[in-house]
């Protein structure tokens, strides 16, 4: 069951997926006020409370997929499963960024006998550890000829295979990837009171970024919700397409 103020997220991702085919990216981070997601060693557990992360999981019961880059699924070694109080989450398929099939097979994400996970990886990839991969009941996706993911493609390929929405869990270098080819439609940064300083702290969205304060992408429809000490700045990227 769909708790009711839940409602409407999902009917603007399903409305979306309709007019496109594509699925409908929430790119979802948790920072500190700072700006910071994880340390420069890589720790982010927990940069928001409990009440942001309940939230979350709430949004991983409606989305059809969650998706994150392969650093994030090292580092961290997550479930990316939906844990509701009431046990009754429902799993999103669990989308990973992998040109080169990197994912070691001891990962908790190549288990899937509570969640599907979904690989994307390029023609280049090791054809041995697709085999490996599959064998644990992963689906490889082949989306791509050069070094990375065509994230586009991808979008295609995922919303052709049904998923109409996806939760976009980071971290930085693919938040940025998918920012820059326009294919996040919803953002929603956690703000947490914490400050953790560092020029190597890894921030939501990195990658080369704009040169240029008027490339920024602009925010529209912002709402603000308060989680506990947390604040939740939610927006809609308005894309413009300009000479770089
Ligand atoms: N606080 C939060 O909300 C939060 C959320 C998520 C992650 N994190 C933190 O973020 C850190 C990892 O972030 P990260 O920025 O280093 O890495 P990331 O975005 O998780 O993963 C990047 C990797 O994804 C792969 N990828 C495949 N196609 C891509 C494409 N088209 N564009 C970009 N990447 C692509 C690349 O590896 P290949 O070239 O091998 O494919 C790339 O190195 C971790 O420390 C984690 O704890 C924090």
């Amino acid at each position: 069951m769909i708790v009711k103020h839940l409602k409407k997220l999902k009917e603007e991702a399903d409305s979306y997926y309709k007019q496109t085919g594509l699925p409908f990216v929430v790119l979802k981070s948790a920072m500190t006020l700072d700006g910071k997601i994880a340390t420069s060693t890589g720790d982010s557990k927990w940069v928001t409370g409990e009440t942001s992360r309940h939230h979350v999981h709430e949004l991983r019961h409606i989305y059809d997929g969650i998706m994150i880059g392969v650093e994030t699924a090292i580092k961290d070694r997550p479930q990316l499963t939906t844990r509701l109080p009431d046990g009754n989450g429902r799993n999103p398929v669990r989308i990973i960024a992998d040109s080169q099939l990197r994912l070691p097979l001891d990962s908790p994400l190549v288990d899937t006998s509570e969640a599907q996970t979904w690989v994307l990886c390029t023609d280049k990839a090791d054809m041995e550890k697709e085999k490996r991969l599959t064998g644990y009941g992963v689906n490889v996706l082949r989306t791509g000829k050069g070094s990375r993911v065509e994230l586009r493609k991808a979008m295609k390929k995922l919303g052709e295979n049904g998923i109409q929405s996806i939760l976009l869990e980071g971290g930085g270098q693919l938040n940025w990837s998918m920012l820059e080819a326009s294919l996040v439609q919803k953002t929603m940064i956690f703000i947490a009171p914490k400050l953790l300083g560092g020029k190597n702290s890894i921030s939501p969205i990195s990658g080369e970024g704009f040169t240029r304060m008027g490339l920024a992408v602009h925010l529209d429809k912002l709402s603000i919700e308060r989680f506990d000490e947390d604040i939740c700045i939610s927006g809609y990227p308005i894309y413009i397409k300009v000479e770089k």
